[in-house]
C-alpha cells in the first residue's frame, strides 16, 4: 500500500446559497417582504472542504457543478480557500446546485436545496477517485449526492481500509447495514431521529442514541445538539461537550464547520474527543458570522479562542 499523505478526500455537493434574512420563517401561504439577498458559496461537501482548508489542512473536493457562472464562482472561492478542486467536474447537462435559505432573527434557518449538478455525481465517479482514496487519510461524506454513490464510496473505502466520516445530512432513510462501513458518524438531532426512529429531547436521549449508533457498528458517534453542544460515544466513553456560549447570528453550516474541523483534527492525529472539542470551538465561532463558507474561522482564530478560554483539547 502507498504511503498516506495526510490529505482528506471530501466527496459531496457544491451549492450557491441564495440567502435572505426574514423576521420569521413563513408558514404555508404566507408572503414576507424582505430587504435583500446575497449569493454565498455553500453546499455541504464544499463547506466541509473549505473548513478543512481554512483550518490549515490538505483537502481534495470531488463533486460536480454546471457549466455556468455559479460553477465558476464556487470553484474560484474554494481555490481561494485552499481547496484542491481538480476533482470538481463540470456537467454540460445540469446547472450548478442551489440552496434557497431564509435566516430568522434568532439565526435559525430554513433551507430548500435544488440538487442540479450534484445529482449527476453517480457511482461511476468513485472508481476515478481510486488514486486519491489510496493516498487520503480520511474520506468525508454527506448525503447531498446520490445515495448509491455514497454506498459505492463506502465499499471502496472498506476495501482500502480507509476510515470514513459521514455527516448524514440532509436527513435521509438509511439501511442499518451502512453503520459497520462508517468509522465516525456526525448526525444532528433530526438526522439522529430519522436514522434510529427515536425522539431526541435533550442530552439524555442523545447519549442513548449515540451509544446505540456504536452498538450498530460505527466506531464513534457524535450527536450534534446545536446550542446544547454535542454528545460523543465510542467503545469506551459517552461524553457531553457543551457548545461555546455565543450570540448566534446565523447557524447555517455550523454542522459543516464541525465536520471539517473534526476530520482535520483526526487527520492531525487527535483522538475523537479532542477532535470534537476542536470542532466545537470552530463551529461555535462560525455561528457568530453570516453565511456558509463566509462564516468559517481561520486556524489562528480557533487557536486564539482555545487559549483564551483555557480549553484543554
Ligand atoms: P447545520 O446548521 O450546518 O445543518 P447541524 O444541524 O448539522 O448544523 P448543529 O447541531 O446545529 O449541527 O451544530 C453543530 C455544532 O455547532 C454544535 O454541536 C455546536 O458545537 C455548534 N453550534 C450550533 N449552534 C450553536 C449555537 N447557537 N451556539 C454555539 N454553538 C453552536
Ligand atoms: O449545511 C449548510 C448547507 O446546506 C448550505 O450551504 C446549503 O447549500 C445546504 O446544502
Amino acid at each position: 500500500m502507498k504511503e498516506k499523505n495526510g490529505a482528506i478526500l471530501v466527496l459531496g455537493s457544491l451549492n450557491v446559497d441564495v440567502v435572505t434574512r426574514v423576521a420569521h420563517i413563513p408558514g404555508p401561504g404566507e408572503t414576507l417582504l424582505c430587504q435583500d439577498y446575497r449569493f454565498v458559496p455553500g453546499g455541504k461537501g464544499a463547506n466541509q472542504a473549505a473548513a478543512i482548508a481554512r483550518l490549515g489542512g490538505r483537502v481534495w473536493l470531488a463533486g460536480s457543478v454546471g457549466r455556468d457562472f455559479f460553477g465558476e464562482f464556487l470553484k474560484e472561492n474554494l481555490r481561494q480557500a485552499g481547496v484542491d478542486t481538480r476533482l470538481v467536474q463540470e456537467e454540460k447537462t445540469a446547472t450548478t446546485g442551489l440552496a434557497l435559505i431564509m435566516v430568522d432573527r434568532q439565526g435559525e434557518n430554513s433551507i430548500v436545496v435544488v440538487g442540479g449538478a450534484n445529482r449527476k455525481v453517480g457511482p461511476h465517479r468513485v472508481e476515478g477517485l481510486l488514486p486519491y482514496l489510496r493516498k487520503a487519510s480520511f474520506l468525508l461524506l454527506q448525503l447531498e449526492i446520490p445515495l448509491e454513490t455514497v454506498f459505492q464510496a463506502l465499499l471502496f473505502a472498506r476495501r482500502l481500509s480507509l476510515p470514513v466520516i459521514l455527516d448524514p445530512g440532509p436527513a435521509r432513510d438509511l439501511p442499518q447495514s451502512i453503520f459497520p462501513l462508517i468509522s465516525f458518524i456526525l448526525p444532528n438531532e433530526s438526522e439522529t431521529e430519522k436514522l434510529l426512529r427515536v425522539k431526541i429531547t435533550g442530552i439524555k436521549s442523545a447519549r442513548q442514541a449515540a451509544r446505540r449508533l456504536v452498538q450498530l457498528g460505527v466506531k464513534c458517534a457524535v450527536v450534534k445538539l446545536g446550542a446544547k453542544g454535542c454528545v460523543l460515544a465510542s467503545q469506551g466513553q459517552t461524553v457531553h461537550l457543551p457548545a461555546l456560549s455565543v450570540k448566534a447570528v446565523d447557524t447555517t453550516a455550523a454542522g459543516d464547520v464541525f465536520a471539517g474541523a473534526f476530520a482535520l483534527a483526526l487527520a492531525e492525529g487527535r483522538e475523537s474527543l479532542s477532535a470534537a472539542k476542536f470542532a466545537t470551538v470552530a463551529a461555535g465561532l462560525s455561528v457568530t458570522r453570516a453565511g456558509a463558507q463566509t462564516s468559517i474561522p481561520t486556524r489562528r482564530e480557533v487557536e486564539a479562542l482555545i487559549r483564551r478560554k483555557k480549553i484543554k483539547l
